[in-house]
């Protein structure tokens, strides 16, 4: 889905209830500056992992919630399920917002709680893929039509600024995606998540946690391929963004945990030599057979060394929901 460059969709102003940051406005030179500084890297090359989410990405991504070895998803359900209105009793919150909401759905566990409570008056959802931004958008403003829905077009690591200050606002972050930032990047974060919240507003962060590697090998290596498919989808998105000539079947999927870390690494490997040409992005690339471009990182936690990324950054942990196998948690935090 491309990017319109409508700057009446700013704050306020456009008709429509899905607006752009000054950002997501300039997503190609963006993609442009992030793809040739990535790429450039060494000893190891990068591409962002945001750029998986185009529409077929955003699909694929749908389709691995559903695998059997990928237990985050319904782990997580199961918590908001159980937690989401005891969450809502505590914060009490008017608004709520999500960042990276993906398709859309756990939202609802909060919006029927707030309802439930007669609160419910505003949802603004923040998301890079514009596709999925939409139809989640006029989703709930058919389900909940008592409450203004907006989407933002953006990102969570530039783009926090655009949802505007909090007061009465229960922001989530949910699936783990805090897993993306590198952990040295989550103090950083959480300081801006803390500069657009009000005391006493909550944040409830999905974690994953450490565990047996074994299964989180699992989780990123399923047995249907589809990891493998959403991993490549990131070369076809440059191969259309940029007209680059990534050949497809010359990379392999591949996933690992780093124990010391404790994080998995998703990687592209060339099985071949290739010679590879970007010219939307000015770059021309050599890869050595063999060689591993990085494109994302799944960072897990415990709960220990999760509050140290949190510590100093003007939000305490207050609860901690996980299950009974502690595959997963819900860390709610709030302002101080
Ligand atoms: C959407 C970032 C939570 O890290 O598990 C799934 C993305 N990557 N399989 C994750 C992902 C490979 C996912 N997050």
């Amino acid at each position: 889905m491309g990017v319109m460059n409508r700057p009446s969709d700013d704050i306020g102003r456009g008709a429509s209830s899905v607006r752009h940051t000054a950002r997501a406005r300039r997503a190609a030179q963006t993609l442009v500056d992030e793809v040739r500084e990535g790429l450039a890297r060494q000893p190891l090359r990068e591409l962002p992992c945001k750029y998986f989410y185009d529409d077929r990405g955003s699909a694929l991504f749908d389709e691995i919630t559903r695998l059997p070895e990928y237990y985050p998803t319904r782990t997580e359900e199961a918590l908001l399920a159980a937690h989401a209105g005891a969450i809502v009793a505590a914060v009490a919150p008017r608004e709520l917002v999500e960042l990276g909401s993906g398709a859309g759905r756990k939202v609802r566990f909060f919006l029927d709680a707030m309802r439930g409570r007669g609160r419910l008056e505003r949802v603004q959802m923040l998301e890079i893929s514009e596709g999925w931004l939409r139809a989640s958008v006029e989703a709930l403003q058919a389900d909940y039509p008592e409450a203004t829905i907006e989407g933002v077009v953006g990102d969570f690591v530039h783009d926090l600024e655009a949802l505007g200050r909090g007061g009465e606002r229960l922001m989530l972050f949910l699936a783990g995606t805090l897993g993306n930032l590198h952990p040295e990047a989550v103090p950083g974060f959480f300081r801006q998540a803390a500069a657009i919240l009000e005391p006493g507003d909550g944040f409830l962060v999905g974690v994953d946690l450490v565990k047996d590697p074994a299964r989180l090998h699992a989780a990123y290596n399923d047995a249907a391929g589809v990891t493998a498919q959403f991993n490549l989808n990131l070369l076809t998105v440059l191969n259309a963004q940029l007209g680059a000539d990534f050949d497809l079947v010359g990379f392999e999927h591949v996933a690992f945990y780093d124990a010391d870390a404790q994080w998995i690494e998703m990687r592209l490997r060339a099985r071949r030599a290739m010679h590879v040409r970007l010219p939307g992005a000015g770059v021309e690339l050599d890869l050595a057979a063999g060689e591993e471009i990085r494109t994302e990182l799944s960072c897990k936690y415990t709960r220990e060394s999760f509050e140290r990324r949190v510590a100093g950054s003007g939000l305490r942990l207050e609860s901690w929901f996980t299950d009974a196998e502690s595959l997963f948690a819900s860390a709610l935090l709030r302002r101080e």
